[in-house]
């Protein structure tokens, strides 16, 4: 029951009973950086007052760090320095992301309503569709041969509308998706269960999570997992307002430069990885596919979306214009 501030030179104990403690806006788990405002006394800090470090437009970043390429990818330099590349991301206003997440492949309603939307997007293809797991409606187990065949199936549907459009077909895996357990960064799902499909389909990529787009000028991050729930399980005090929990989720994570800021054994992280997990500088997009209610939350300049559960939630998604960066409801 006692709580420490630690930095790399020491901790010190944190009495948080004395009167009500002023938090800022944010889910304040334990492993985030905070500010704590109070006195020292007898060796122990007693805080009034917790807020988050301020949060730092990508902007800001770039005018310390110049053209330093942090997102990754192929050029040396960071993209956001070509004017050509923005260029063309504001002229080509067809271009859109559509975003799916639970895409359980086992799940006939699911496949009848994937096709349904196919059929609608068939005229005007969009650049790029995210698919993201778990793709199977039930734990992996005995049901992973089912899931191989709906994944035939979805095929099917590729090959009927899409065999000569140039979409691409992004599938990130999810939290029960065959694979190792609940570490992150998560391997793309193995090559044996995707192959037949890869060949099918060309344009299919399947990738980790979390995973990253770049798409022109812009930085988009993909995970799939279900964080808000998990950040509000392990908050050391929940907001008061159930109402603002999406904006506070976005604050905390945007304000802590990382995708999970959550102790080890909330959500263990692979060490050697976790660079895949920062967002800092903060990214254009954050996709957090999340079972929680969708949401769309601009913060410092970062659009955050959740496209909430396809079947769960009505078989809604999202679908993201980056030309004039809006997002909209399907
Ligand atoms: C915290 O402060 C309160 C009030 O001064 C005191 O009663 C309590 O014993 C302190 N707790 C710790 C852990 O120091
Ligand atoms: C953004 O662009 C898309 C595609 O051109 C368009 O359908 C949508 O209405 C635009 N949204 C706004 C708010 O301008
Ligand atoms: C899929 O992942 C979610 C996380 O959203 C998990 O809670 C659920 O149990 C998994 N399986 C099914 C059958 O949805
Ligand atoms: C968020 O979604 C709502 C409802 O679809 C829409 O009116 C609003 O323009 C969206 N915001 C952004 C930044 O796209």
């Amino acid at each position: 029951g006692k709580f420490y501030l630690e930095d790399p030179s020491g901790t010190v104990q944190l009495n948080l009973s004395k009167g009500p403690i002023k938090f800022h806006s944010g889910l304040y788990t334990e492993s985030c950086f905070v500010l704590a405002e109070g006195w020292y006394e007898d060796s122990v800090f007693h805080v009034n007052a917790f807020g988050f470090p301020p949060t730092e437009p990508s902007s800001t970043t770039r005018a310390y760090y110049g053209n330093v390429n942090f997102f990754g990818g192929p050029s040396t330099t960071s993209v956001k320095a070509s004017a050509k590349l923005k260029q063309l991301e504001e002229e080509n206003e067809d271009a859109m992301f559509v975003v799916v997440s639970d895409v359980w492949l086992d799940s006939v309603e699911v496949l009848e309503k994937i096709h349904l939307m196919f059929s609608g997007y068939a005229a005007m293809p969009p650049t790029c569709f995210i698919f993201c797991g778990n793709f199977s409606s039930a734990p992996y187990g005995k049901t992973q041969i089912k899931s191989l065949k709906g994944k035939k199936a979805l095929s099917q549907f590729f090959i009927l509308f899409f065999i000569n459009a140039l979409s691409r077909f992004v599938f990130v895996p999810g939290p029960e998706d065959p694979g190792p357990s609940t570490i992150l960064p998560r391997p793309p799902l193995a090559d044996h269960i995707t192959e037949e499909f890869r060949q099918r389909v060309p344009f299919s990529v399947f990738t980790t999570n979390p995973c990253r787009i770049q798409y022109c000028s812009q930085e988009i991050v993909v995970i799939r997992e279900d964080l808000v729930n998990k950040m509000c399980r392990n908050c050391v005090r929940l907001p008061s307002s159930n109402l603002d929990i999406p904006n506070h989720f976005v604050k905390t994570i945007l304000s802590q430069g990382h995708l999970t800021p959550l102790p080890l054994y909330v959500s263990p992280v692979f060490w050697a990885y976790d660079y895949a997990l920062r967002v800092y500088p903060v990214p254009d997009v954050i996709i957090f596919a999340d079972k929680y209610d969708p949401f769309n939350i601009s913060n410092t300049d970062c659009l955050c979306i959740n496209p909430g559960s396809f079947p769960k939630s009505g078989f809604t998604f999202k679908v993201y214009y980056p030309s004039n960066r809006t997002v909209e409801d399907r």
